[in-house]
């Protein structure tokens, strides 16, 4: 009976030992990737979003001053589709890297069908970027 006891106590001992070091590999895996890089992102909204896009202007897509808690496709003074008038919810970090990630599967007959940013680290970088540059309030 000592000894049956001994033995299951032992296996707990190693099961926790087990679930420890399964937790501090999860934990690992969650701290390694990398912080989103606004500077980055920056470098990322020229290059892919610049040709339609700028902060301050409207162009061949909105501009994007303002952008975070506003309702997708209420800008004033620029002709959004319907598609994307009738949305309905509000740019914030989740929608946007649902929209970066496939515009088209997010609100489908929107004016913006291409697909951007299919890396998630790229979408952080211009989520990054995009929440300090279109604060309400240039800096
Ligand atoms: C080829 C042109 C084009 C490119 C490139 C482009 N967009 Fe767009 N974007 C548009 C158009 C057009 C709309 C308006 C969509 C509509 O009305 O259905 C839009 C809408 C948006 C909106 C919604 C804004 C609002 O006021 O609701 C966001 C956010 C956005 N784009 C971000 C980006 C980002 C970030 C990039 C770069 C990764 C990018 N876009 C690249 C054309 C483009």
């Amino acid at each position: 009976m000592k000894l049956r006891r001994a033995t299951a106590s032992r296996l707990v001992v190693r099961a926790f030992a087990i679930l420890w070091l399964a937790l501090m590999q999860i934990a690992q895996a969650a701290t390694a990737a990398p912080a989103p890089d606004p500077a980055r992102g920056a470098e990322l909204y020229a290059a892919r979003c610049g040709a339609c896009h700028s902060i301050d202007d409207n162009g061949a897509g909105p501009r994007h001053r303002g952008l975070f808690g506003r309702k997708a496709g209420t800008q004033p003074r620029y002709d959004y589709s319907p598609a994307l008038r009738a949305a309905g919810f509000i740019w914030n970090r989740r929608t946007l890297d649902r929209w970066l990630a496939d515009p088209n599967a997010l609100v489908p007959g929107n004016k913006m069908v291409v697909q951007l940013a299919a890396d998630p680290q790229d979408r952080a970088d211009l989520i990054a970027w995009l929440r300090l540059a279109t604060r309400p309030v240039p800096p």
